[in-house]
């Protein structure tokens, strides 16, 4: 291990953690699912419960994150058990619920590639639901469109942290935000775009319960993608003198700008009522086909819905590439392709789940929901808990002072403030939540 360690790679500069870190950040948390889970939880009202937990959970626990990847400078798995012994199981538990993501999460990456060639060539027709579910529910074409996100994955992982990831970040991550700006323009532009806006921010409260804290909290970590080693990992990347806090303030910034701006494009556009996972997909190409030039305007969003699917599957595959890199010993090149094989198998597995296989279900969830509810209900809850419990109470606490005072750009006065919202907010909220979480859960099973 200390072999590896003295040669791993690097971000080149503090930019490139930034975009990194906010690619891993933005993904289809926040341009698929975000909207969605806000239309289904009363609007405006869910949204400040949301930004809420940004700032008091998801925003603490991406600092710790980034301080135990910087300050160990290991994988998720040796990183918790070099600050404190016998704790890599914490890694462990975080790199397991991140291969659990990917398995579902390349599948919509690939539904992403397909809607954007079929934009582009004006292929979908006019049907827009029987277009999503035929193509969901085949064998092979989403498949084969899985797959080739998978590949082109593999191939920026290869390439190296800064020769793939950062590469990939500094051309991915600002096309992402020149094409959500052109979008973003083109809704406000409509008159009607106006009017469904001010409807969705105005918050309800008649319709806030538990369950919107709980999807608020859950919405949160995942969209940071807190708790999973992939922030921890970036982390390690960085170059000493990064300043941790004021990354995770930007990436925290950016995310949240992006989620909101994704839901201004896509409530602008008068779909609010429809609801589910399917809003991306079935109504804003049903809406584009009305506008002038809706072609444009389709493959541009489908293309934004790729782009920020592809920075963030990296940072997926590179966590658990890392274990078998640093801890395994092997070149990345195998570790790499290790990762691609699992990743293609349960994929696989997730893509034929809705179409052939889904009559096999478990709990009454097909294998492609299985995943997405035990990740989201269980495992990021739990996740939070620990690292929370981790930072705040078992790490050497001058080890975490040093890391955000000394160079991380924290002051003396904001220091102590990070630690309480660590030691008690985090575990003490994230608990209560996650119990009536599984308890609603088990109710709905
Ligand atoms: N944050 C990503 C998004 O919003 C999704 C995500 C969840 C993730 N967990 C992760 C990304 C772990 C990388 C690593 O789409």
């Amino acid at each position: 291990m200390s072999q590896a360690t003295t040669k791993r790679g690097g971000f080149g500069g503090k930019l490139a953690a930034i975009l990194a870190a906010a690619g891993s950040a933005i993904g289809l948390g926040n341009i698929w699912r975000f909207p969605y889970i806000t239309s289904e939880n009363g609007g405006g009202a869910f949204i400040l419960i949301y930004l809420g937990c940004i700032l008091l959970l998801g925003l603490p626990l991406l600092i710790a994150e980034f301080a135990v990847g910087h300050n160990s400078k290991c994988n998720p798995i040796d990183a918790y058990a070099k600050l404190r012994k016998g704790w890599g199981w914490l890694g462990a538990m975080g790199i397991v619920s991140v291969f659990l993501i990917m398995g579902y999460y390349f599948v919509i990456s690939g539904w992403t590639l397909n809607y954007t060639i079929a934009s582009a060539t004006d292929s979908i027709g006019s049907d827009f639901g029987g277009f999503f579910s035929s193509f969901t529910t085949a064998t092979w074409r989403p498949l084969i469109y899985t797959y080739l996100f998978i590949i082109a994955n593999h191939f920026i992982i290869v390439g190296g942290v800064q020769g793939g990831i950062e590469k990939a970040s500094k051309v991915m991550m600002p096309l992402l935000f020149a094409i959500l700006i052109i979008l973003a323009i083109y809704s406000l532009w409509l008159p009607e775009g106006r009017e469904a806006l001010t409807n969705v921010f105005t918050p309800d409260f008649s319709k806030v319960s538990g369950s919107t804290f709980l999807a608020a909290m859950g919405q949160a970590f995942f969209t940071l993608s807190v708790g999973m080693g992939a922030m921890l990992i970036y982390g390690s990347y960085f170059k000493d003198g990064t300043k941790i806090a004021g990354t995770a303030i930007s990436v925290v910034s950016l995310d949240t700008l992006v989620a909101l701006i994704a839901a201004v494009i896509i409530f602008s556009a008068g779909v609010e009522n429809e609801n589910g996972p399917q809003l991306a997909f079935v109504a804003m190409p049903k809406v584009f086909s009305t506008m002038p030039l809706g072609n444009i305007w389709a493959t541009l969003f489908f293309l934004l819905l790729g782009l920020a699917a592809l920075s963030s599957t990296i940072s997926m595959h590179e966590a658990v590439t890392s274990y078998f890199v640093e801890k395994r010993g092997m070149s990345r090149n195998k570790g790499a392709i290790i990762v691609t094989v699992a990743t293609i198998l349960l994929a696989t597995a997730a893509s034929l789940s809705l179409g052939d296989w889904s009559d096999f279900k478990i709990a009454g969830m097909n294998i492609f929901s299985l995943l997405d509810n035990f990740t989201a209900i269980v495992m990021l809850p739990l996740l939070g808990i620990l690292t929370a419990i981790f930072v705040g109470w078992l790490w050497k606490s001058e080890d975490m002072k040093a890391e955000l005072t000394a160079q991380g750009g924290v002051d003396k006065a904001t220091y102590p403030v990070i630690r309480f919202l660590l030691r008690y907010v985090c575990p003490v909220l994230v608990s209560v939540v996650f119990v009536f979480g599984i308890i609603e859960f088990i109710k709905n099973l």
